[in-house]
């Protein structure tokens, strides 16, 4: 059997990193979570205290990034030099800072070169270390990542469903003031991402999967299903 590369791309609260985690422990394959490498690498600037708003010094720093990260699903891991940032990079001054190192060109042509090499590795069946393939997921990999993957998936919600996503996971709750709180960071976030990426309209050959109305397990059968389809 060949190795299969799954592609999942879309905004931010739309489930695609916990559905695409659960695809890969489902099918056996490794994963790997792009935005992570985003978050560690605005981590790392933030850390050595470069400044976001000195391109070159950013583009410098994320080049040497000593970024570790695992693939293993059941386990994913993100270490720099040496430090698990696992929680760190998940923090509201990440989430608020990480666009102004993603739009930077030639820190995506960086870790772009870097999600290649890993899909690669996981794709060539004779050096996968988790399962003969791999599901990446992100804004760009169905497009320029790895638009030759088995299988592409733009996985979308109303703007509604990703705002009270977004609002239970940060603050446990979907209630007004949750949603309210988080209304600017998500859809700035998402404003500011769509001026380098296109991840709100399906590619030509993408399939799309809306989750709006759709539950975790729902939303995992879904995918699973464009798998079996066009894997
Ligand atoms: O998916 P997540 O919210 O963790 O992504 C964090 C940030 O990383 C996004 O807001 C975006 O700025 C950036 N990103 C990107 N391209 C990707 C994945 C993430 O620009 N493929």
């Amino acid at each position: 059997m060949s190795a299969l590369v799954v592609a999942v791309d879309g905004p931010s609260g739309s489930g695609k990193s916990s559905v695409s985690r659960e695809v890969a422990r489902r099918l056996g394959l490794a994963y790997l979570d792009t935005g992570a490498m985003y978050r560690a690498a605005t981590w790392w600037c933030l850390h050595t205290g470069v400044a976001l708003d000195d391109r070159a010094a950013v583009a410098q720093a994320v080049r040497d990034l000593p970024l570790d990260q695992g693939v293993n699903p059941d386990a994913p891991h993100v270490v720099v030099d040496g430090t698990p940032v696992d929680d760190a990079i998940r923090e509201t001054r990440i989430s608020a800072a990480v666009s102004a190192v993603a739009t930077n060109l030639d820190v995506r042509d960086e870790l772009r070169r870097r999600q290649r090499a890993a899909i690669t590795e996981q794709a060539d069946a004779s050096s996968f270390s988790h399962g003969r393939g791999i599901v990446a997921e992100g804004r760009d990999i169905t497009t320029v990542v790895a638009p030759d993957a088995d299988v592409r998936v733009l996985l979308t919600a109303s703007e509604e469903a990703r705002l009270a996503r977004r609002a239970r996971d940060v603050h446990g709750s979907d209630d007004a003031a949750s949603v309210d709180a988080t209304r600017d960071q998500v859809l700035r976030r998402d404003a500011d991402d769509s001026t380098v990426v296109q991840f709100h309209v399906a590619a030509d050959g993408v399939v799309t999967v809306d989750s709006s109305d759709l539950d975790f397990e729902q939303t995992v059968a879904a995918v699973l299903a464009v798998v079996e389809q066009v894997g």
